[in-house]
């Protein structure tokens, strides 16, 4: 099993210093040496993408920095193809959730069958009209699915990314903070959603294999995670630009990721929002071991510990 790992050091989707120290900060804290670890998982680390540019393009109405957020997600599209094309699973540390666009972008073109599971607290599909912030990480779903696609204006600088993928292949885990607008369209597109009160009432197992049963019932479909840290509890992962508490605990984190890799087709993970700037040490810390369980548990590791190979006797 072979995976490529990419850091996107862009925080411009949001407005707090921090979010795109994460790709270095995780490599730190020894992300590439404990995936090595993991039995049989042959491990290529891809570098980061370069994320400046210039911000000089007209303004669009309630969508900062778009051009940057554009620029870093066509050059993010064309790293997770080369990635998935090179038979490995595309893991994308961020980075804010805005570089979703570019992650989904460059699965979508490569694997059209493609699935989607957006693991996180908030829905992320407001539009430039609906956003209370402005602030593109609340906007990447929105921007993706072709049902929405009418409801935005002209975006100058993102011609590139034309919105194919349907909203019927998207499924939400851990929703807690829904604005009204995103409500409505979950609601009108009947998109699968197990909010934390769902979860609550099914448990997190059945919560996930429903999902999975909804989005590909001939369950021959690769899947995409989109994991924003933030979807575990604010005790869980501290260092974030926007916690909610009452989220995920780390062992149904793990759970709902095991799950997914015992599928065997699970493709790209993207693990975003870690803000290692924001907190003392001990939240850095645990919001770092946060997202390297995360990963661990969607590629492969094993809390039951793995036997060594090609030993015969004890
Ligand atoms: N719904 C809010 C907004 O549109 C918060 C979004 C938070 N997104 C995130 N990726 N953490 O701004
Ligand atoms: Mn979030
Ligand atoms: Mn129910
Ligand atoms: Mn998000």
């Amino acid at each position: 099993k072979k995976v490529g790992i990419v850091g996107v050091p862009f925080e411009k989707g949001q407005k707090k210093y921090g979010v795109s120290v994460a790709p270095a900060a995780l490599r730190a804290a020894g992300l590439i040496e404990e995936l090595s670890e993991i039995d049989g998982l042959d491990v290529k680390d891809f570098g980061d993408i370069e994320v400046t540019c210039s911000d000089s393009t007209p303004v669009v109405d309630n969508m900062a920095h778009l051009q940057q957020v554009s620029v870093c997600n066509k050059r993010l599209s064309d790293k997770v193809s080369e990635i998935l094309k090179d038979e490995r699973v595309a893991v994308t540390i961020g980075g804010d959730h805005s570089i979703g666009v570019g992650t989904v972008d460059g699965h979508y073109k490569t694997d059209k069958d493609m699935i989607l599971i957006w693991v996180d607290a908030h829905a992320d599909i407001n539009t430039n009209k609906t956003s209370g912030s402005g602030s593109v990480h609340g906007m990447p779903v929105a921007l993706l699915v072709k049902e929405l696609s009418d409801y935005w204006p002209y975006l100058p600088t993102m011609d590139w990314q034309i919105p194919k993928f349907s909203i019927k292949s998207l499924g939400y885990v851990g929703l807690r903070s829904v604005d009204p607008f995103e409500r409505l369209a979950i609601e009108k597109f009947n998109v699968p959603t197990f909010a934390m009160e769902d979860i609550d009432e099914h448990g997190i197992q059945n919560s996930i294999n429903h999902i999975l049963q909804l989005l590909d019932p001939c369950m021959n479909k690769p899947i995409h995670v989109s994991f924003d840290i933030d979807a575990l509890d604010a005790l869980e992962a501290p260092s974030t630009g926007t916690p909610v508490r009452g989220g995920l605990t780390l062992r149904e984190a793990i759970c709902l990721m095991e799950i997914i890799h015992a599928t065997g087709r699970l493709r790209a993970i993207d693990l975003v929002e870690i803000n290692p700037a924001l907190g003392n040490e001990s939240d850095r810390r645990r919001t770092l071991e946060a997202g390297l369980s995360v990963l661990k548990a969607g590629l492969g590791f094993s809390r039951r510990g793995t036997a060594p190979r090609g030993v015969l006797d004890l």
